[in-house]
């Protein structure tokens, strides 16, 4: 990929954050030129009087948005426009220059605190506060006490103004642009959401392996620095459309009767296709954001889909796609696959875990289905490592270790009392594994 395709992909994928960003500055201007201009300082004849108007710019709360709206990676381009603002009004001083720095950082990091809508609103006001206290004191360093009480006088707005600009471009943001603010993440991944919850009554088996999906991605997401909780968000949504026909899909079946059985695999497949525009569609009602809806949409690429019947193991369709398009898309795509083919294991050890993740990586590179996500060599192998560590936490209970005369133990035995078990067989289908049609230990498609 050349440096101006790798360009264009960034803004591609981040187009509304972006532009979000820009509509940001947008209203800061707007606030700048309108609100204070007007109130604070009527008469505009004092020396430095643009400083003083730019430090009633809340930074403290752009500091906050930073942290709770944007990406990680989208923070330099935001913190560029941010800074630029101060200079471009009131001209490059030492003041305009530290005092949204130390804002922003101000900001950032009281708002790792935030875990919900309520906690936000107590962070804003302390920003608030921190600013009247911050202005003043960048202020002394640079000019004295000089204009220090119109200084401070001037900060006491933010009070008001401070939580108001959070507050409008937290919503600008989350219902105009789809923005998966942290805070829209956190509400849609709590054990209360009521979505959440009918999954788990109508598709218990779905709902299990929607939260060890999400689990796996987040794991992998951190491995390589993507968004955490988009990863675990979209793995624990990107079946609920599943709950249209629960009984069509194996993981709620407990050994029931196959429903499949009963009709042609024309209908067959078209109801295992189906679960994801249900799933678009009730993602739209239930306002998950544009992230999710793509997550559910992508989350099976145009992968090989095989018709239910276990007995059929070859590719006679695919799903219609598109391919996932960014790394958190990608990740539930292989979290996904990887939770539905271990799940499916006869034989729980280590080694079998292994094969599963190294084939379903494998297979998802060479299917091309993340040909569009832009992993590199080593985030595949980053991933691959964070997907076997978080297989074994799940299955804990289950995987079996060899032990040193060859016999297999139960791992998780906290008494230490392991279970002797005679040796496993050897993996049933190794020529079958090589030519694709089914993974290591016999497992089922998902
Ligand atoms: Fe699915
Ligand atoms: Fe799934």
């Amino acid at each position: 990929m050349t440096n101006s395709e790798r360009l264009k992909k960034y803004f591609g994928e981040r187009k509304n954050t972006l532009v979000f960003g820009l509509i940001s500055q947008v209203v800061v201007f707007i606030f700048f030129f309108f609100l204070v201009k007007g109130f604070v300082l009527p008469s505009g004849g004092e020396a430095h009087a643009k400083e003083i108007l730019a430090a009633s710019i809340p930074f403290v709360s752009l500091g906050i948005l930073l942290k709770i709206a944007f990406d990680k990676s989208d923070i330099p381009f935001l913190l560029l426009l941010i800074l630029i603002t101060p200079l471009f009004v009131a001209g490059p001083s030492f003041f305009t220059f530290v005092l949204p720095l130390i804002c922003l950082a101000t900001g950032y990091a009281i708002a790792f605190s935030v875990k919900d809508r309520t906690q936000l609103t107590w962070v804003a006001i302390l920003g608030a506060f921190s600013q009247i206290i911050i202005n003043p004191t960048v202020w002394y360093m640079a000019y004295g006490e000089e204009n220090l009480g119109k200084i401070f006088f001037s900060s006491l707005f933010l009070i008001v103004t401070g939580p108001g600009l959070l507050g409008i471009l937290v919503y600008i943001g989350e219902e105009i642009f789809g923005l998966p603010t942290e805070l829209k993440l956190m509400d849609i991944c709590s054990e209360a959401n009521p979505l959440l919850r009918t999954l788990r009554n109508a598709a218990p088996g779905t709902f299990y392996h929607s939260v060890n999906t999400a689990f796996i991605a987040e794991e992998g997401a951190m491995a390589i620095g993507a968004n955490r909780l988009l990863c675990r968000a979209g793995g624990l949504y990107h079946d609920i459309g599943k709950m249209w026909k629960p009984e069509y899909y194996s993981e709620n079946q407990f050994g029931e009767e196959n429903v499949h059985d009963q009709i042609s695999k024309d209908v067959s497949r078209l109801i295992i296709i189906s679960h994801i525009e249900e799933g678009i569609k009730l993602a739209e009602k239930h306002g998950l954001g544009k992230s999710i809806e793509e997550i559910i949409r992508r989350h099976h690429g145009n992968a090989p889909l095989y018709y239910y019947d276990p007995r059929i193991r070859r590719e006679l369709d695919r799903y219609p796609g598109p391919l996932p398009g960014s790394k958190e898309e990608g990740i539930v795509m292989l979290s996904d696959s990887i939770e539905a083919t271990a799940r499916s294991l006869t034989e729980m050890s280590e080694g079998e875990l292994k094969k599963v993740v190294r084939f379903v990586i494998g297979r998802g590179v060479k299917d091309g289905q993340t040909a569009g996500v832009g992993f590199s060599e080593r985030d595949l192998r980053i991933l691959e490592e964070a997907f076997i560590k978080s297989l074994k936490i799940i299955y804990h209970n289950r995987i079996f270790y060899p032990s040193q005369d060859g016999m297999l133990l139960r791992g998780s035995d906290e008494a230490g009392l392991f279970e002797k078990l005679p040796p496993a067989p050897e993996a049933e289908d190794e020529a079958a594994e090589k030519d694709g049609e089914r993974g290591p230990g016999g497992f089922e498609y998902h």
